[in-house]
């Protein structure tokens, strides 16, 4: 049976980090690092004015991580229960059994590992907290960040979709998925 975030124990620790729940007091406190163009270049939706942002992030909360550096917030994750495809007759069984995942590091934070860090929690979050049995990360192929994190973080790219997504840019851009399996995480743990 999967579980939910708050049902976690809290916070997670990393070697640097301290990951807990985000609560609505975030949403201020990260707007301004949404609103910078390098993070929302990348992102579904533009950051918008400060009280639209910080409603948005108040419905997002039950899937939404805040990482914290010496106390202080460094980066926001995304951890989102979904249920994997499956023929109509296996839906039931097929119910939350996947997590798709997702990160922003405060701009003046990056390039430190930070994302990995935050990235390789999620994994253990999802696969040894919520028990899920595969996760999915997906990006615009140019996010070369992002994509590396999911490749040093042992994801394995399952698809790359030519000219398949619309930035808001107007420019079709390829997108990419990367999934790993709970047997895979499981298998090259310590
Ligand atoms: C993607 C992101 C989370 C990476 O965070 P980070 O803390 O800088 O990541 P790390 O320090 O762990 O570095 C990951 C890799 O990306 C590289 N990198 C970091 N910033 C980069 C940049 N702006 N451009 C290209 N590469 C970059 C690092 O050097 C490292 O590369 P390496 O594997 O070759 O050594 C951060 O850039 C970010 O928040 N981006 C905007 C939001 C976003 O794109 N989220 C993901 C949507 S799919």
């Amino acid at each position: 049976m999967t579980r939910k975030l708050a049902e976690l124990d809290w916070p997670h620790r990393t070697a640097r980090l301290s990951l807990r729940p985000a609560v609505a007091e975030d949403g201020a406190a990260v707007w301004p690092w949404y609103r910078d163009p390098s993070v929302s270049e990348w992102l579904v939706s533009a950051a918008g004015d400060a009280d639209q942002f910080v409603a948005d992030y108040a419905e997002r909360l039950p899937h939404s991580l805040v990482a914290l550096l010496d106390g202080r917030p460094v980066a926001t994750a995304r951890v989102a229960v979904q249920d994997a495809w499956a023929q109509k007759e296996a839906v039931d069984r097929a119910r939350d059994q996947e997590a798709e995942l997702g990160w922003v590091v405060a701009p003046g934070f990056q390039g430190r590992g930070i994302g990995t860090e935050v990235a390789e929690a999620l994994l253990a979050i999802a696969f040894d907290g919520l028990g899920v049995r595969r996760v999915i990360a997906l990006c615009f192929a140019d996010n070369t960040a992002s994509r590396r994190i999911m490749e040093r973080i042992g994801m394995r790219r399952e698809g790359t979709y030519v000219r398949d997504s619309l930035h808001r840019s107007g420019r079709w851009l390829d997108g990419m998925s990367y999934a790993l399996l709970a047997e895979e995480w499981h298998r090259r743990k310590p």
